[in-house]
């Protein structure tokens, strides 16, 4: 598989105020990527000390995801690379889950990855790559979190047909698959609380990781890629 250079490729970067969006904003600048930063939340958006065009919107409808891609089309000249790292966990037996919790879990970490794709590979230059993060739970589900679970091995699955339709354009689809992250995110819930857990990874070290992966030619980042 050929690499990609992210020294002045054209990235779109979804969940750009995130704990892992953040930190994949700082490295992809690091490496000289032009980014376009999307995040819900406009101030948020705003303060990110990441060099790049903001955008704020609300990705659960299709106009924003393709408003999303011909944004970072119109800033970068062209789109050679997408992170998606946009997402919402929600924690509790399914029997404690309400059907809005469980829409809200599906269209966000599910169909927003969808929409996105069905944007971007129109879009997407020769060499280019799709990186989805769905998370080491798309590989083992857990008790507690069987619909976050199913949501994120739903993007996973997808994803696997998604790199083999996409490599007939020449782009590869990376789908990120990291364990436990210190971001928040248990702590920002839709729904319920979250067990205890060990002490993640860090944020900063995901994010080399998913950037060394997009420049190496990887095809693929399973959890046990991000063993330190
Ligand atoms: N942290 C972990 O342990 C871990 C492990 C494996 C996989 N992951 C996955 O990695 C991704 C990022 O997680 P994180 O830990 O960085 O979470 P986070 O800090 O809570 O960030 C989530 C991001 O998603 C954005 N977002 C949520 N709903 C949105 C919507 N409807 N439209 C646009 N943006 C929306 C948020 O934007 P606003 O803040 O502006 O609302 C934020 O930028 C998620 O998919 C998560 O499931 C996380």
């Amino acid at each position: 598989m050929a690499t990609t250079s992210l020294d002045g490729a054209s990235v779109l970067l979804l969940g750009a105020t995130g704990g892992l969006g953040g930190a994949l904003g700082m490295e992809l600048a690091g490496r000289g990527a032009t980014l376009t930063l999307v995040g819900r939340d406009r101030t948020r958006l705003e303060q990110l000390d990441i060099p790049g065009a903001r955008v704020a919107l609300d990705l659960r409808a299709p106009d924003a995801c393709a408003a999303a891609v011909r944004a970072a089309v119109e800033h970068g000249g062209r789109l050679d690379v997408v992170i998606n790292a946009v997402g919402v966990v929600a924690f509790g037996d399914i029997g404690s889950l309400s059907t809005d919790v469980m829409e809200e879990l599906f269209m966000t970490n599910t169909f927003i990855p969808i929409m996105i794709a069905h944007e971007a590979m129109a879009n997407l230059s020769s060499g280019g790559v799709m990186v989805n993060i769905s998370g080491v739970i798309a590989e083992q589900n857990l008790p507690g979190m069987a619909a976050y679970g199913a949501s994120k091995a739903a993007v996973r699955s997808f994803d696997e047909a998604l790199a083999r339709e996409a490599r007939r354009q020449g782009v590869r689809v990376l789908d990120a698959r990291p364990p436990h992250t210190e971001t928040g995110l248990a702590g920002r819930a839709i729904a319920g609380t979250a067990p205890k857990m060990g002490v993640g990874l860090d944020p900063a070290l995901v994010a080399r990781i998913v950037c060394d992966a997009i420049e190496s030619g990887a095809t693929d980042l399973p959890s046990g890629a991000f063993s330190v």
